[in-house]
């Protein structure tokens, strides 16, 4: 079976959320290697990719091994989020999502983010200028309000031509608490007819299908339960479990050869890649107090499992 999102075609249902600090090109490598159909870069800020802000850029840039991939863009401003939907296109995204959800003050203050829930027509307007910008599809994912709300913004993301609409279903205001509201995803689903993205709490194979089941989405994204364990993928398809150090040693190499290392996002990382490990407590302490990213490496060797 193929599915698809606007032209661009994928192998399977299941799609890695963007996570800020989380998803560099060497952990959506990782990602789609174990089975991700897509993969989301962490969001841009397009003013600063706009200046060639380092970071930005870096955040921005894709590789051919990880396609079919996602760039993320946040912010308020039609036109500078055209151009950068522009830039990402030349970088070689496939697809260009906007951030509809980031529920952070600093995002909100803005006008950006889950602040733009309440303004379907600026999100309209967005849109449309992001889609006239370039050839590759726009994406959008919100936030869930109320169904009258849902319906108004789901309604403004497909009028502007966006080529699907995921839904983390919780409010800004709960930010990650609470359980995700499915029902909430089923009436979106109902009354667009752009494929949509389920998002919110799935963490095993029967999470997914009760997404599936309980609001009729087309996709479902991923998002915590893919930190530390990108084959999360491969598992909800119903393959082999993966030793997690065993993907902490490919995201390290990974991580080098695409020039992504630094040593605060390692150390997240490699804490969530030995979570749950035996003996993990003690090695994790060893990396947060570590100064170095070849210190961190030393103690990763596993020698202490
Ligand atoms: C560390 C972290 C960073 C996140 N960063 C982003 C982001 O940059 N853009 C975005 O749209 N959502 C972001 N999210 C939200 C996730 O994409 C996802 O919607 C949320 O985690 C719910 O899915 P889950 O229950 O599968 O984790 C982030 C979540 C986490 C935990």
């Amino acid at each position: 079976m193929v599915y698809s999102i606007g032209h661009v075609r994928l192998k399977n249902r299941f799609i890695l959320a963007p996570m800020a600090g989380i998803t560099d090109i060497a952990f959506r490598v990782l990602c789609r290697r174990y089975g991700a159909a897509l993969v989301c870069s962490e969001m841009v800020n397009p003013i600063a990719l706009i200046r060639e802000n380092r970071e930005a850029v870096r955040k921005a840039s894709v590789c051919t091994e990880e396609k079919p991939v996602a760039v993320q863009l946040f912010g308020a401003d039609a036109r500078l989020l055209a151009k950068a939907a522009s830039i990402v296109e030349k970088k070689g995204a496939d697809i260009i999502d906007l951030n509809l959800g980031c529920p952070d003050i600093k995002v909100r203050k803005q006008g950006a983010g889950s602040a733009l829930l309440k303004h379907p027509d600026r999100i309209r307007s967005i849109i449309r200028a992001m889609v006239k910008a370039v050839g590759i599809p726009v994406t959008a994912k919100i936030r869930i309000q109320d169904s009258n709300s849902d319906l108004h913004v789901a309604e403004a993301v497909q009028s502007a031509g966006a080529a699907a609409i995921a839904v983390h279903a919780r409010t800004s205001s709960q930010m990650y608490s609470g359980k995700a509201d499915l029902e909430a995803v089923r009436n979106v689903k109902e009354n667009v007819s752009v494929p949509v993205i389920g998002n919110g709490d799935v963490q095993s194979r029967q999470d997914a299908e009760d997404m599936f089941r309980a609001t009729g989405c087309d996709f479902v994204m991923v998002g915590r339960a893919a930190m530390g364990n990108p084959a999360i993928f491969a598992e909800l398809q119903g393959n082999k479990v993966i030793p997690k150090h065993q993907m902490f040693a490919q995201y390290l190499e990974l991580a080098e050869k695409c020039g992504c290392i630094d040593k605060a996002r390692l150390k997240v990382h490699s804490c969530n890649f030995t979570k749950g490990l035996k003996g993990s407590a003690r090695l994790r302490q060893r990396i947060t107090s570590s100064n170095t990213v070849e210190d961190i490496k030393e103690c990763l060797c596993f020698r202490s499992f």
